[in-house]
């Protein structure tokens, strides 16, 4: 959507994953859907270098609102668990640098139960605006998914009419892809900043890996459509969370990467481990999510069972290139075996070679020489990720 915002994968926190639609707030007080959980979120994201480090937009999802509409129609949160109103809390997240995503839904109702906005599409824009929110997840359920593209397009009009930049995160594929259907991506493109795909993610390896295999399997129909203002959405980080292993959470943060995803946190960051934090924040990765070309990197080479990804990144040196390069491992026989994939086989053809930096890894830099190989090696499940930066040529 070409609207100025979103011109990189957006980064941020949001509640989903980790805190789904808990509202019982008397046996979970600090864990329930409720302003006071997205303050002491907003409070680390700036005390802790979340922000800092890119991830801006505090995104609240779905069970923040009151089973009713307001007399006057309007949305209104849960009395009890948001007491101080959706305003103020915009305000609060807004007085930390930090910015104010929300969740709605297209349909009759959100996904689980709350109001919908299908027959209040102009209200409710204008309801978000007044509040202060800058991103909008609309989600579908409840909905008929053939009347999405040109649903989703009324919604982001009256989102336009409100003056008030809001980047806009749509779910209608999630919804037809599942069925057989292949998403418009042009009309996706037009209409929406970012889009969710496929499945919801959850808190596994399997769910993580099942997801980064039918974004491989589709990767020549989607990656064409990512770049500065409109992006592929695999769904949200779960690093730092029960289900993934430190070599998981580094093959998520890798893939994630180079596939120019969103990178939207949803775990708990009052108790993150360091070596979790440390993944999250790495700039390296993050330097190559944010890429300004914003190219989705694809799997281009497999051998026994370890996968292959690049994704072209700057700086171009003489006309080449530099290279994000991923490798995950779906062995599970053992230990990090050493994998050797050829420059020349991997289509890495820049005249003097690479410097090549395992991001990760506190290794020295290194070079590879033209038609030299990549060697590496990939613990099982396992992610690896690279930079390589073309050698330029020698001045006399
Ligand atoms: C759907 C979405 C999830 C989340 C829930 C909320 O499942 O895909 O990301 O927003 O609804 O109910």
């Amino acid at each position: 959507l070409d609207n100025g915002l979103a011109i990189k994968p957006p980064m941020g926190w949001m509640h989903w994953q980790r805190f789904r639609c808990v509202i019982d707030c008397e046996t979970y007080p600090d864990e329930c859907v409720s302003e006071d959980l997205f303050r002491k979120m907003a409070d680390i994201m700036e005390s802790e270098g979340y922000l800092n480090a890119g991830y801006n937009y505090i995104i609240v999802d779905d069970c923040w609102m009151d089973k009713n509409r307001a007399n006057d129609n309007r949305l209104q949160a849960d009395p009890i668990r948001f007491k101080s109103g959706m305003k103020s809390l915009g305000d609060y997240i807004h007085s930390k640098g930090l910015k104010f995503g929300i969740y709605g839904d297209y349909g009759t109702h959100t996904c689980a139960g709350y109001p919908g906005s299908l027959n209040y599409l102009e209200l409710d824009a204008q309801t978000f605006a007044d509040w202060g929110v800058d991103y909008v997840k609309l989600d579908g359920c409840y909905s008929d998914p053939d009347t999405m593209v040109e649903g989703y397009a009324a919604f982001g009009n009256y989102l336009n009419k409100t003056k008030r930049p809001m980047v806009y995160s749509c779910s209608w594929p999630a919804y037809q892809e599942p069925d057989g259907h292949e998403a418009d991506y042009d009309a996706l493109k037009k209409t929406c900043n970012l889009w969710r795909n496929w499945d919801d993610i959850d808190d596994s390896w399997s769910s993580v890996s099942s997801i980064i295999d039918w974004f491989t399997k589709h990767q020549d129909r989607l990656a064409p459509h990512s770049g500065p203002g409109h992006w592929n959405d695999p769904d949200m980080l779960i690093i730092g969370n029960y289900g993934l292993s430190e070599d998981q959470s580094k093959a998520q943060m890798a893939i994630w990467s180079i596939m120019a995803a969103p990178l939207i946190m949803s775990n708990d960051l009052r108790a993150m481990k360091t070596e979790f934090k440390n993944i999250l924040l790495n700039k390296e990765a993050i330097g190559i999510n944010q890429d300004a070309l914003g190219i989705q990197g694809k799997l281009i080479a497999s051998n026994k069972k370890v996968n292959l990804w690049t994704k072209p990144i700057l700086p171009k040196v003489d006309g080449y290139f530099s290279q994000a390069v991923g490798l995950v491992s779906n062995r599970t026989d053992g230990f990090a075996y050493l994998s050797d994939f050829k420059l020349d086989d991997i289509g890495l053809d820049a005249p003097n070679g690479y410097t090549i930096q395992n991001i990760f890894e506190n290794e020295k830099m290194y070079t590879i020489p033209p038609h030299g190989s990549i060697s590496a090696r990939v613990p099982p499940n396992g992610g690896v990720l690279l930079k390589l930066v073309p050698i330029p040529k020698k001045h006399l």
